[in-house]
């Protein structure tokens, strides 16, 4: 048989540099250099540091080191999304029919959180792009006040013309990467990508540690840094610290997305090294969160405007990423060529960041393509022209809603944001951690330590992944629709035009909903034609 044990996975990482750099890929996303600032900023400053690192330990490392295990386990019997993969390890367990209901829920979870998810990552992908060609062109530096960049902005939300064609042309670019397949196109792409996204992340931190005062004297970037950094303890009373602290090692990480993890882990051979290389991989993406991401949003953000972006987070609450998009172009506007040098850098950098995590979606949404006899080229394509169908609501509410003085509406972008980029990940991974943890998969934890060049006690396998972390993941399940963010993206509805915004969180709910319920049938049909006769 095709699928049989001995044959192993179709596709393989050609080099382990190439494997690491493609994970690393994976994990650093926007989510290091603006979500991740934002947070902290928001949540305590220093102090958030405490319930961030206790969830990558009590979370992050365990439910790491189990996605990479679930995927290179899965690879050997050509199982290369977490569906199938879910099938296979829960078969033994509970039975055919049992485990094909399991793998059909989770099949339901990554159809609908890649092609959603994907859908607005990649609109954000868009403006970055859209930024990136205004500062390579030089054009930025005709842009020096925040009301003239703040105008681009809202162009570029609600204008067709600003919106779509940058968006398109990333589309096209990750599916012109994914296309060819695992080292032929994913691969060769991150190792350009990737070292370059590190050299300009180090030339940032650098100029904002040492070009101290570009504009006036009394903007110091160091005093962004120390105000960022500064701890303010008593946020760890509050309970969003702490589930934020969480959410973000989920989604930094790359955890639960649509089993994104897995997928690229199933391209391993089944005795290559597993452990040390997800420990690396973790490694990178906490470099280039809390080391670069940390010190250079806010380090530059001050040393161009003083207390203005500091103020437009921290008391308007608005998100680093609208920083970055509507305030940080015009300051880099001013600076002339310097700036618009700069400015290449950063939104290039945001550029690779999110192409190389929106090439992992896609990459997983043509392996489910595949199991219905679609050919990965036009899988890829298939796949990048559903993340632009449903993302294109974000380009009618916007332009709905641009006449209006407080600015266009992004009901359906936050919303979307808010169930299937930050609650259904957390979903998917609670499931992960019961059904493939110790107690249901008993060969678990030694398929996490075959090959490994450094050994994983027991005890983070046993206690901490498969008992802490569930019930870490419940709790955080139950808190977090009643969480600040919540409201904040319903109360965003009471604006003029009262019926968009919650129409906008109706549809993507409705969108979910199909997406699941698709994507839970077209499992169960694959796992009986392709992988119910293979023998665990
Ligand atoms: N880890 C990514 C980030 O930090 C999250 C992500 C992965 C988003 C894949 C989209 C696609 O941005």
């Amino acid at each position: 048989m095709a699928e049989n044990k001995s044959i192993g996975p179709r596709e393989t990482w050609a080099t382990r540099i190439g494997l690491i750099l493609a994970m690393a890929g994976n994990a650093i996303g926007l989510g290091n250099f603006l979500r991740f600032p934002g947070r902290v900023a928001l949540y305590g400053g220093g102090a958030y540091l405490i319930p961030y690192f206790i969830a990558l330990f009590l979370l992050g490392f365990p439910i790491m080191w189990l996605e990479w295990t679930i995927g290179r386990y899965g690879g050997q019997y050509r199982a290369h999304w977490l569906g199938p993969m879910m099938y296979l390890i829960t078969k033994k367990k509970f039975n055919h029919r049992n485990a094909k209901l399991i793998a059909g829920i989770f099949g339901g979870f990554v159809l609908s959180i890649s092609i959603l998810l994907n859908a607005y990552y990649t609109n954000l992908i868009g403006w970055i792009a859209f930024w990136a060609g205004m500062s390579m062109s030089g054009r930025i530096t005709e842009v020096t006040e925040v009301s003239q960049s703040v105008g681009y902005l809202l162009k570029v939300i609600s204008d067709p013309f600003y919106n779509l064609i940058p968006w398109a042309i990333s589309l096209i670019i990750t599916g012109i990467i994914v296309a060819p397949g695992i080292s032929k196109g994913i691969e060769r792409g991150n190792k350009i990508m990737m070292p370059l996204l590190f050299l300009f992340a180090i030339v940032l931190l650098i100029t904002g540690f040492t070009w101290r005062t570009p504009i006036k004297p009394e903007w110091d970037s160091l005093k962004g840094f120390f105000w960022l950094w500064t701890p303010r303890y008593e946020m760890l009373g509050d309970p969003a610290t702490w589930l934020e602290g969480a959410g973000q090692i989920f989604f930094t990480l790359s955890l639960g997305i649509a089993g994104i993890i897995p997928t690229y882990a199933s391209y391993l051979r089944r005795d290559e090294d597993l452990t040390l290389s997800a420990l690396t991989t973790v490694s990178l993406n906490e470099f280039a969160e809390v080391i670069c991401g940390g010190s250079i949003a806010f380090t530059l953000g001050y040393a161009f405007g003083g207390e203005i972006p500091i103020g437009m987070v921290f008391v308007d609450k608005k998100s680093p990423f609208f920083l970055a998009m509507a305030v940080y172009p015009a300051f880099f506007g001013k600076l002339g060529t310097a700036g618009a040098l700069l400015g290449t850098l950063w939104y290039t950098l945001l550029w690779f960041a999110g192409v190389t995590s929106a090439i992992a979606i896609t990459n997983t949404l043509v392996e489910f393509f595949n199991d219905l006899g679609i050919k990965r080229s036009m899988g890829a394509f298939l796949s990048v022209f559903l993340m632009f169908i449903f993302g294109l609501p974000i380009v009618i509410e916007g332009s709905m809603t641009i006449n209006y003085d407080w600015g266009p509406t992004t009901v359906y972008l936050d919303f979307t944001d808010f169930v299937v980029g930050s609650f259904l990940l957390v979903v998917v991974a609670l499931l992960e951690t019961v059904f493939a943890g110790a107690f249901v998969w008993k060969e678990g934890y030694e398929e996490l330590n075959r090959g490994g060049l450094i050994k994983v006690p027991k005890w983070i396998w046993t206690i901490l992944l498969s008992i802490i972390a569930p019930l870490y993941l419940s709790a955080m399940i139950f808190w977090l629709p009643f969480s600040t963010r919540a409201d904040a993206i319903i109360r965003q509805t009471g604006k003029p035009l009262e019926w968009l915004g919650p129409t906008m969180a109706t549809l993507s709910l409705v969108f979910t909903l199909v997406f699941f319920v698709t994507g839970y049938i077209a499992t169960t049909k694959i796992i009986e034609k392709k992988y119910a006769s293979i023998q665990v």
